[in-house]
């Protein structure tokens, strides 16, 4: 069992990894703690918070919105919680970002914590004090940057999670991997089945270097001014090839960060080998690294991103594994490298 943690607001957020989800109780009172689950977490991991008063939502895309968070507050009224209550997220990141959000405007702002029970949420999702929910069809468009007092990542949990999900938590951590620690990269080249295997201390390991990561970059930007941005390796082309093609997250993201390192190949800042190494441990994940697109319709989806500037867009490149810099590319550039970076090798 491992922890670090996060200076924030309006606390410090203390993250355990490895700890067992049985010990809730001793981080918060079930007497003044409300939980907020999704219906499939409940069913499968439901005994693990028996004592508690549950609120259950639907983890889908769609109902992440404002309504579902009113339903929220109702049953918050209902239960009569007070400035001495406590929230604990218990889910994916859908729940996450729900009962944080809900947690953070409710009455101003009730603690709150976090047990992840997706890959994806214990090493992202979870991690960082951003919660939020979609509106009008924009991703997270409404949210809040609040710390959770807690996040405790048991990897048991993950042994019920379909292997398409684990694939999506995947997809993150290679991406923390690329952005910032050559090391860790190497550690998952060399123990992939142990990892796809969740083998106890294989996974411990990962997901905690992979939080480390993200945990120090959002510590050196809370409010995501420059460091944070790195966090976006692949997801400029990931978001567009979601909206376009219809990948799901992990596998759209997979495909962004291979056309991002191939970008990052032709403006001569990383070498063709590295590539080939990025390529080749998502093949061997099972994820994608190339798809079908139509290029116009990637290029419109990049246009109406919400961090391009005029006709730039600021993209994260690799300089080598392990190092990540945000470079500004002019759209007429990247239309024309689209190509290239499509290119089934
Ligand atoms: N706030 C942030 O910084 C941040 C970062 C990354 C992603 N996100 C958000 O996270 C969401 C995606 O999270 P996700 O990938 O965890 O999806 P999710 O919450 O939808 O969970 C995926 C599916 O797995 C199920 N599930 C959860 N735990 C399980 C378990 N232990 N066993 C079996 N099934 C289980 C869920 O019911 C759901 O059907 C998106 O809405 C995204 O915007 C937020
Ligand atoms: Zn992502």
């Amino acid at each position: 069992m491992k922890y670090l943690e996060i200076k924030g607001r309006p606390d410090a957020c203390r993250i355990e990894v490895g700890v067992p989800v049985s010990r809730l109780e001793s981080y918060c009172d079930p007497d003044r703690t409300v939980i907020i689950t999704d219906g499939n977490v409940r069913s499968l991991h439901g005994r693990l918070f028996r004592p508690y008063r549950v609120i259950e939502t639907n983890a889908s895309e769609e109902s992440k919105i404002l309504s579902t968070v009113e339903d929220i507050y109702e049953k918050f009224l209902h239960y009569g919680l007070d400035r001495t209550s406590f929230v604990a997220g218990v889910g994916g990141g859908i729940v996450c970002d729900v009962a944080g959000f809900a947690a953070s405007t409710y009455l101003r702002g009730l603690p709150f914590g976090f047990v992840p029970t997706t890959l994806l949420a214990q090493v992202d999702a979870a991690v960082g004090g951003k919660n939020g929910v979609n509106y009008k069809g924009y991703k997270n468009l409404i949210g809040t940057f609040n710390q959770p007092r807690f996040v405790l990542c048991d990897h048991r949990l993950l042994a019920t999670l379909p292997v398409h999900e684990l694939r999506n938590g995947f997809a993150e951590i290679i991406k923390h991997a690329l952005i910032a620690d050559a090391a860790l990269f190497l550690y998952l080249e060399e123990r992939l089945e142990g990892v796809l295997a969740l083998d106890a201390d294989v996974i411990e390991k990962v997901i905690y270097d992979s939080i480390s990561i993200k945990a120090g970059i959002v510590s050196a930007d809370e409010t995501e001014k420059g460091e944070r941005r790195k966090l976006n390796f692949g997801h400029t082309f990931g978001h567009a090839l979601e909206l376009s093609t219809g990948l799901g997250h992990g596998e759209a993201v997979s495909v962004g960060m291979v056309m991002a390192a191939r970008l990052s190949e032709t403006m001569g800042i990383l070498a063709g080998d590295d590539v080939e190494r990025i390529e080749r441990i998502l093949e061997n994940a099972g994820l994608p690294f190339s798809v079908d697109m139509d290029k116009d319709l990637v290029m419109d989806a990049i246009d109406k991103d919400k961090k391009r500037a005029g006709e730039e867009i600021n993209l994260v490149l690799l300089d080598r594994i392990g190092a990540a810099r945000v470079v500004p590319v002019k759209i007429r550039d990247l239309r024309e490298a689209m190509d290239d970076l499509c290119q089934h090798r």
